[in-house]
This record gives C-alpha cells, sequence and structure tokens, in this order.
C-alpha cells in the first residue's frame, strides 16, 4: 500500500516535470518532433503565425494544461489534422501535452 502511494506520487512528480522520462513508451520530446513539429517547430506554428504553442498563443485559446492539448489534437482548430486514438494512443497525448505545457512557454 505504501510502496503504491510512492509510486503514484512518482508519477504524479513526473507529469510536473516534462523532462521526467522514465517508464515505458517514447518521451513526450520524441512524440512532439514526430507528431507535431512539422508544422510547430520549437512551439511556433509554420501554418498560422498566431497560434504557436507559447503560452499565452495557447492560453488565449483555452488550452492551459496538458490535458487540453491532448483534448484539442482530437479536435483541431482549421489547418491542423485530426490525430485519432489510432494515431496517438491517450497515453502518448497526454506526454506530448505534458512537454507542450512544459516546454513552451
Ligand atoms: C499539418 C500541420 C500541423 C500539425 C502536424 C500539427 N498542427 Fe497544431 N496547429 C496547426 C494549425 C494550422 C493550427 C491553428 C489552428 C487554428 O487556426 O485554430 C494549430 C494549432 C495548434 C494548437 C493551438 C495553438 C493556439 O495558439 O491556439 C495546439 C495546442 C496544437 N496545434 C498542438 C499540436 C500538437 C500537440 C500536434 C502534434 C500531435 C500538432 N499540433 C500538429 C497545424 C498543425
Amino acid at each position: 500500500m505504501r510502496g503504491g502511494m510512492a509510486l503514484f506520487a512518482a508519477a504524479l512528480f513526473c507529469g510536473l516535470l516534462a523532462a521526467c522520462r522514465t517508464g515505458a513508451g517514447k518521451g513526450g520530446e520524441s512524440l512532439f518532433v514526430t507528431h507535431c513539429a512539422g508544422c510547430h517547430p520549437n512551439g511556433g506554428n509554420t501554418i498560422r503565425a498566431g497560434k504557436t504553442l507559447g503560452r499565452s498563443d495557447r492560453e488565449a485559446n483555452g488550452i492551459r494544461t496538458a490535458e487540453d492539448v491532448a483534448a484539442y489534437i482530437r479536435k483541431p482548430g482549421q489547418g491542423m489534422p485530426v490525430f485519432s486514438e489510432g494515431m496517438i494512443p491517450p497515453g502518448d497525448a497526454l506526454r506530448i501535452g505534458e512537454y507542450v505545457v512544459g516546454t513552451f512557454k
């Protein structure tokens, strides 16, 4: 029980630190590079310059948390492709969200 709690706390802590890349699967950064960086290099936006992943642009659109980013990619704005769960499973979507929120300020 105590061990479980410690593991949970560690997972939570990792969630807050985008750089923490323990555990299975690819890290948020490499997932971002694979799926997103083509249009959002360094958190920018090559198609719609005003809609970067930087905090103020993102938050103006109501996208604040990793969960918000994960939800956005299922139903993005115009010009951005939809990423289905088949392409990016929910866990990976969250990892990408953590990377975005933790990296582009
Ligand atoms: C083919 C190009 C393309 C790819 C690939 C792409 N995006 Fe986008 N993204 C866009 C465009 C265009 C917009 C602006 C949509 C709009 O006008 O609302 C956008 C907007 C966003 C926004 C909102 C930014 C804001 O300021 O409101 C987020 C967050 C975002 N993308 C995340 C991602 C993530 C995460 C991925 C990878 C899983 C990704 N995008 C992949 C083109 C892309």
